[in-house]
């Protein structure tokens, strides 16, 4: 059958007449298609799923009731635009009490998003011309990236490695590089290395991003889910609101993925452009849903109740690792345990080698069904998720016993 007309009008940014066409097969797809195929090769047996990017349970009653009594309001029924003042009080509120940033004013320097992800799709508009640098770090979460390609920019990686903290190494970007740099985008608590900024680290991109005139950009998606301590906060370094923007988001910090709701706060220049663009993006959150989402950032008890939680499973997933012969070490937050991926696994069946995290994770899934993601950008990784599912204490400790079992007759040579 002759290709459709419509095959020939689609843009060079997304594969142009090719588009839809390659036959590569992405990451994610290779990870559904791996887990689909141990569960029919084992009919019944329980797959866990140390792969998934979101939390287990669903947001806490009492956020479901408000968003209930808010949804119960006419007034909020509309489209809501770039929002009212409700969930930007309570950003700035939050901001102060619970991340020590004093001052934020609620009227310029914070606008809601429709979920970080949003945020980041639209910021590029706001900033990026074609030729312009956008330094990001890998692995790493590439929206903002994906976008400024979209709009003609360039991206420049910056490689999170373990000898490196997982930090990037700002000095060294190459000064033609950095002559064309735009913008930094860092994410702490990190996706997927689990690692977390300290202030020092902060003060140097401020250093940074004023030395080189540079906007930053911290996407604080796992800010809240801290072990021990405040989230640390990109805005609480001095100077930072001069150089840039953090976004929040109720998505993780208050199991609420599929809410899509958040907040961009800091520089109000930049938070007037994103308002900008995005109202030309689209028409705002329902506001009982950022009603609800502002009661959350009133109530921070309820991310510590979540962190809590991930914390109990962190521990219990270390030793088990460690137990298999794994380099793992507790992060300080986040729900991701990020370990290297081992080089070869000896078993009763013999002994098979890995040429990449990925073949690692194809093994535990086909083999052992536990389900991963594996990283190969700056060194060969696995991320543990520890959002598996689990009903309560006892089953999160059947759940790590299960996998102590698995992975009991394995020896992995690193
Ligand atoms: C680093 C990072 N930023 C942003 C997001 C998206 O967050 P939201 O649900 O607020 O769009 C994710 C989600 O996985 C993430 O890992």
């Amino acid at each position: 059958m002759s290709d459709s007309y419509i095959q020939n009008l689609f843009a060079e940014r997304i594969g142009g007449r090719q588009y839809g066409k390659s036959t590569a097969i992405y990451k994610f797809e290779k990870i559904k298609r791996a887990k689909r195929a141990a569960l029919t090769a084992n009919p019944g047996a329980e797959i866990i799923d140390m792969g998934v990017g979101e939390p287990d349970e669903m947001a806490f009653p009492e956020t479901v009731a408000k968003l209930h009594e808010e949804a119960l309001k006419p007034e909020n029924r509309g489209y809501s635009d770039n929002g009212d003042d409700v969930l930007k009080q309570a950003a700035a509120r939050y901001l102060d009490r619970v991340c020590g940033v004093p001052g934020i004013n609620p009227e310029t320097e914070v606008l809601h998003s429709i979920g970080s992800k949003a945020a980041l799709s639209i910021l590029p508009a706001a900033l990026i011309n074609p030729g312009d640098y956008v330094l990001m770090t890998t692995p790493g979460y590439p929206v903002f990236g994906t976008h400024s390609k979209y709009y003609g920019g360039l991206v420049h990686n910056l490689p999170l490695t373990e000898a490196g903290n997982f930090l990037p190494d700002l000095d060294s970007i190459p000064a033609e590089v950095i002559s064309k740099a735009k913008v930094l985008v860092i994410n702490y608590p990190n996706n997927p290395t689990g690692a977390s900024a300290s202030p020092e680290f902060f003060a140097k991109v401020v250093e940074f991003a004023m030395r080189h005139r540079i906007v930053v950009i911290h996407d604080a998606a796992y800010a809240a889910l801290v072990f021990e301590g405040k989230p640390a906060s990109f805005l609480a370094t001095p100077g930072a609101k001069e150089v840039g923007i953090e976004l929040h988001s109720t998505s993780k910090s208050f199991n609420m993925t599929g809410w899509r709701c958040g907040f961009v706060a800091g520089n109000s220049l930049l938070v007037k452009a994103y308002g900008d663009v995005k109202d030309n993006t689209d028409s705002g959150q329902f506001l009982a849903i950022q009603h609800a989402a502002a009661y959350c950032f009133d109530h921070p008890e309820i991310t510590q109740k979540i962190a809590a939680k991930y914390s109990r499973r962190m521990d219990g997933l270390v030793k088990v690792l460690c137990g298999a012969g794994f380099k793992a070490r507790k992060p300080r937050g986040s729900f991701f345990l990020y370990v290297a991926a081992p080089k070869a696994a000896v078993t009763k069946k013999g002994r098979i080698e890995f040429k990449n995290a990925e073949e690692v994770s194809q093994w535990l899934i086909t083999e052992k069904l536990i389900s991963t993601v594996p990283w190969d950008d700056a060194c060969a990784n696995l991320r543990f998720s520890v959002t598996f599912a689990a009903k309560n204490p006892a089953d999160e400790q059947r759940v790590l016993g299960e996998i102590a079992s698995r992975l009991g007759d394995v020896k992995f040579e690193f």
